[in-house]
């Protein structure tokens, strides 16, 4: 299926401020007159943050990774079908926190699926709905870990369960973007995410301005 608007999704790991980001960048494009929608995964439409929910509670430590990966995809079919093709039939700029790139990262890289698994999944349940930009916030997977903590320190809640996994399936996962960004050069665009919030959101404005 054709994208008719344009398509952009942040990615990198936890604390990395792709949602500090992702609602800078919506801010810019409404004030150039665009029709803007905002989603993060796990979630989007009310059916998909429920099933957020079951997928980020720390309680929930016995999810095996299949379930696990089955649940996310089921979260970005219910928001496909019910708010990004939509969006993107009506020619809007659709922004999502997260996307199938998360998928193939944490769960086929970082739980050891494989990509294969991955790539099967994303033809059932995105039906060719593809990113036509990610903008990868890069953070070394100690820094993510870091400000993730800190976060969750500052402002306790109970979606820390990807949060409390180890040093060692978060390295697995910033090499796995890496990967991904090499393979896919024109899409992925990688942003230094240790630079201060205002220097990273022109540098997004640059790359996006060249998509518009
Ligand atoms: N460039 C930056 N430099 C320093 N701190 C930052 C920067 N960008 C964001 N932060 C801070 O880091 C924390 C995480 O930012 P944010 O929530 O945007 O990241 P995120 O990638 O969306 O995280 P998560 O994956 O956990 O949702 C916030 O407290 C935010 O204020
Ligand atoms: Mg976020």
């Amino acid at each position: 299926m054709a994208n008719r608007g344009l398509f952009i999704t942040f990615e990198g790991m936890d604390g990395s401020g792709k949602t500090t980001q992702m609602h800078r960048l919506a801010a810019r494009l409404r004030g150039l007159g665009r029709t803007v929608l905002e989603t993060v995964e796990p979630g989007g439409p009310p059916v998909a943050m429920q099933i957020r929910r079951i997928l980020l509670d720390s309680a929930n430590q016995d999810l095996s990774p299949t379930t696990e990966v089955l649940l996310y995809f089921a979260s970005r079919a219910q928001n496909v079908d019910q708010w990004i093709a939509p969006a993107l039939a009506r020619g809007e700029i659709v922004l999502s926190d997260r996307f199938t790139d998360s998928s193939l990262v944490y769960q086929g890289c970082g739980r050891g699926l494989g990509e294969e698994s991955v790539a099967a999944l994303e033809r059932i349940a995105c039906r060719g709905i593809r990113p036509d930009l990610t903008l990868l916030v890069d953070i070394d997977p100690e820094s993510s870990l870091g400000r993730a903590r800190a976060r969750n320190l500052a402002q306790p809640h109970d979606e820390t369960r990807m949060d409390d996994q180890s040093l060692d399936f978060h390295r697995k996962v910033y090499e796995a973007y890496h990967a991904l960004a090499a393979r896919e050069p024109e899409r992925v665009k990688i942003v230094d995410g240790r630079a201060d919030i205002d220097g990273i959101e022109r540098e997004i404005w640059d790359i996006v301005g060249r998509r518009l």
